[in-house]
């Protein structure tokens, strides 16, 4: 039983997971919490993949605040798990296991309840992972002193730009800082720990991780298969998107234009940009002169300088939700300017895409830090005293990935990463038998 926060960024790798585990032959019921999110999931369920509605009352109400809907989760969403547990265990294949997503800590409670074996499955990276879990423990403290933070296992990290936002303004979001704080309060009682990463990425905080918890398993990049190893059948898309997309026109767009000719801007399904960083971002954009595909959602609208679209009606596309995977890997493409969400870096990264790294909130300051320093694969452009990124730096980060020997190296970087990551999730790469470890011992 498969049990994701009902979040895009969340429900797709734990999506993914369920697949893989289906390829190796394990019966999944994946947990979900709204109705809508099943309806759109259910075109891509296998016979093998059971979707069940946990209860009607857990989507998150309109004007409800993150940290209330966190806590009504928590209290209707236990009763109703240990109800669904107990139903399944009179059930022909009552489950052996509970795979949760890691922030839903109280799953762990229930699992204990009902006597059942629980994993939790990290969504965010391992390096981002530790930094919560050291905090935690005391190698360092809240409110953070200096301007460089050393951590077991990762390089040494800039107090300002390199951290967590959670983790730095402590006081931003208190309640989701405590939720990521205990997401390993009970690492002493379960049989696995998974993480959507792979081993090579992140060797350094992998290997720290699993030299105090041996039930440390890497199964990711959870990408669509077509894209990676190409060994699940049919497995093109998460098959879960909560935005419409505007499939044909992207492609059709990409399709006139030339070779490594665009940059693809988007900032994932949550982040919501300063109407002075979009007016910059628009006019950087405009000033580099370069094809551009810009994902605006919907609510981010109305915040585009009104003339933009007619003035780069040549060079550029906007559009409110695209096929991020199809336009990554589209020929078309040399450079993604993202928010750097641990999907979109992953994307990134498994499909050989040289970033510009514009982080904004939670764990994406410290993704930009791997992607430009340790992993060598993108460039992060440089926020002015109120974070806000200028259009002359939008502009040359632009010119850099794109033109420059910087960009060269990127995409040189980027390709070897790719392969890196195709080899950890084909037949005995390290993903690859992290997941077949853990079919053996649900089997067993
Ligand atoms: C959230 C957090 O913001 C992020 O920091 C964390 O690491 C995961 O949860 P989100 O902001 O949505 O996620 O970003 P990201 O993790 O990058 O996920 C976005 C997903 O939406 C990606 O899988 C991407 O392919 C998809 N997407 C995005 C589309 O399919 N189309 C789009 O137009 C934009």
């Amino acid at each position: 039983m498969v049990f994701p926060f009902p979040l895009q960024g969340h429900i797709s790798p734990m999506f993914q997971f369920c697949k893989r585990l289906v390829s190796k032959g394990l019966k999944v019921t994946l947990v979900s919490t709204t109705t809508s999110i099943i309806q759109s999931m259910h075109a891509q369920a296998s016979s093998s993949i059971t979707i069940e509605l946990l209860s009607n009352e857990l989507g998150q109400q309109k004007d409800e605040s993150l940290e209330a809907y966190v806590e009504r989760f928590g209290i209707v969403g236990s009763q109703s798990l240990a109800q669904l547990i107990e139903k399944h265990s009179r059930s022909n294949s009552p489950a052996r296991i509970l795979v949760y997503d890691s922030v839903i800590l109280w799953a762990q409670d229930v699992a204990d309840r009902v006597g059942l074996d629980a994993a939790p499955f990290f969504t965010q990276s391992c390096a981002v992972s530790a930094i919560y879990y050291h905090e935690n423990h005391g190698t360092f403290k809240l409110p953070l002193e200096g301007s460089m933070i050393s951590i077991p296992s990762l390089p040494p990290l800039d107090t300002d730009h390199d951290l967590p936002s959670l983790v730095k303004d402590m006081d931003s979001y208190p309640a989701i800082l405590k939720i990521n704080l205990n997401q390993f309060s009970a690492f002493h009682k379960v049989k696995c720990v998974f993480f959507n990463t792979f081993h090579k990425l992140e060797h350094e905080a992998v290997n720290w991780m699993a030299s105090q918890w041996p039930m440390i398993k890497t199964v990711g990049p959870t990408i669509p298969s077509v894209y990676l190893d190409d060994r699940l059948d049919q497995d093109k898309g998460y098959g879960l998107s909560i935005f419409k997309s505007t499939n044909n026109t992207c492609i059709t767009w990409l399709d006139t234009k030339g070779i490594s000719s665009v940059v693809y801007v988007s900032f994932g399904s949550m982040a919501s940009l300063e109407q002075e960083q979009m007016e910059e971002l628009a006019l950087g954009l405009k000033r580099s002169n370069t094809n551009f595909l810009w994902v605006v959602r919907e609510s981010e609208r109305e915040k585009l300088p009104s003339n933009l679209l007619e003035e780069t009606s040549e060079k550029g596309l906007v559009v409110s939700w695209c096929p991020q995977l199809e336009v990554l890997s589209h020929k078309a493409v040399g450079c993604f300017m993202t928010h750097c969400g641990w999907n979109s870096t992953l994307e990134a990264l498994s499909l050989g895409v040289p970033m510009i790294a514009m982080p904004r909130s939670s764990d994406q300051p410290t993704n930009a830090k791997f992607v430009q320093d340790v992993w060598g694969v993108g460039i992060r452009a440089k926020g002015d005293e109120k974070g806000i990124v200028k259009r002359e730096e939008i502009e040359e980060c632009i010119r850099e990935a794109m033109e420059g020997e910087k960009g060269n190296e990127m995409k040189r970087n980027a390709l070897r990463w790719k392969e890196l990551a195709k080899d950890a999730v084909n037949e005995g790469g390290t993903s690859d038998k992290n997941i077949e470890e853990f079919v053996a011992l649900v089997r067993s």
